[in-house]
């Protein structure tokens, strides 16, 4: 293992990608003693891509089907659960033995989310592959201004420059939380091009510019498509509007709840447009990403 320091503290590189040590305690439990089944879904992604925004459109997605005949002022679990709580991070799930909850007790579909890169994930999904993993990709330079004012938020401190610019260093050279972003994004973009019945690669932009295409292709990849009933009733734009950024930042559970780890849920929620590094970055930051993105996905057919 190599190590190095980041501005929390140590990390460690592991098969490639760098973890804070608890995580990699997670990644270790999860290889080790993850069993899948194989309705399993997986929703990855980089930090700060939109894992917030897909897994409620998943939960969404299930829930449509699972409680038709339910009476329609029940509570859906999104207005009494934190999405992250209804599927939670398979490397932070599996790292505190005292508070470690039983998975195999979970409903089918098991509904979990991750960090790690591709072949770090499928380690344990050796011989059963037939669970579904849906990636979420973002453009890197909004991401980097996420993972900035995600920093700030997480250590209660005001908008820090200085954060950027440490930021924008660890993004750049790779050595930082999950990174490198360019390996993890190109690990999951080769997996939809070589089994795209078992892993979906999504884009945020596309997410926000054409919303309801993309829901429904979701729901055709994880096997509950809209029916034309569902259509004619308005079901995708009911589903979209719960899962607003509007919709679930004002929800009391996302407003004012806190996960296990003591992080507000709130800090999930903060823009959500596609362009905010127009506002923050410098055309130098600009220009080094471009070019860092240009070589890295050279050849790959990763368009943008
Ligand atoms: P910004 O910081 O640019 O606003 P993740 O969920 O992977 O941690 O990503 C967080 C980013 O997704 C944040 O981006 C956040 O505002 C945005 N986000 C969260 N919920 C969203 C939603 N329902 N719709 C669109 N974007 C959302």
């Amino acid at each position: 293992l190599s190590c190095n320091k980041d501005f929390l503290g140590k990390i460690y590189n592991y098969q490639g990608c760098w973890y804070y040590p608890n995580t990699l305690q997670g990644v270790l439990n999860f290889q080790k003693g993850f069993k899948p089944q194989e309705t399993d879904i997986i929703i990855a992604s980089f930090p700060k891509s939109g894992n917030t925004w897909l897994k409620a459109l998943t939960i969404a997605l299930f829930v449509r089907l699972n409680n038709t005949s339910s009476s329609s002022d029940a509570l859906h679990p999104l207005q009494s659960d934190n999405p992250h709580g209804l599927a939670p991070f398979l490397e932070t799930i599996l790292y505190l033995n005292s508070s470690t909850p039983d998975v195999t007790k979970f409903p089918s579909p098991r509904l979990f989310s991750t960090h790690m890169p591709l072949h770090t994930l499928q380690e344990p999904f050796k011989d059963s592959s037939t669970c579904k993993i849906v990636y979420v990709y973002r453009n890197v330079k909004d991401v980097l201004v996420s993972l900035w004012h995600f920093r700030c938020a997480y250590l209660q401190k005001e908008i820090d420059k200085s954060l950027l610019e440490y930021s924008f260093e660890s993004l750049c050279s790779g050595v930082g939380y999950f990174g490198p972003i360019w390996e993890h994004v190109l690990s999951y973009w080769r997996g939809s091009l070589e089994d795209p019945k078992h892993v979906l690669f999504m884009r945020y932009e596309e997410m926000k510019s054409k919303p309801a295409a993309q829901a429904k292709r979701l729901a055709e990849f994880l096997g509950c498509p809209f029916t034309e009933k569902e259509e004619d009733q308005g079901c995708v734009d009911k589903i979209l509007e719960l899962c607003s950024l509007r919709n679930l930042s004002g929800l009391e559970i996302n407003k004012t709840g806190k996960a296990s780890n003591n992080m507000h849920h709130s800090v999930f929620f903060r823009k959500g447009e596609v362009g905010d590094f127009k506002n923050h970055l410098t055309p130098e930051m600009e220009n080094k990403i471009d070019m860092i993105v240009e070589e890295k996905y050279k050849g790959s057919g990763l368009k943008f």
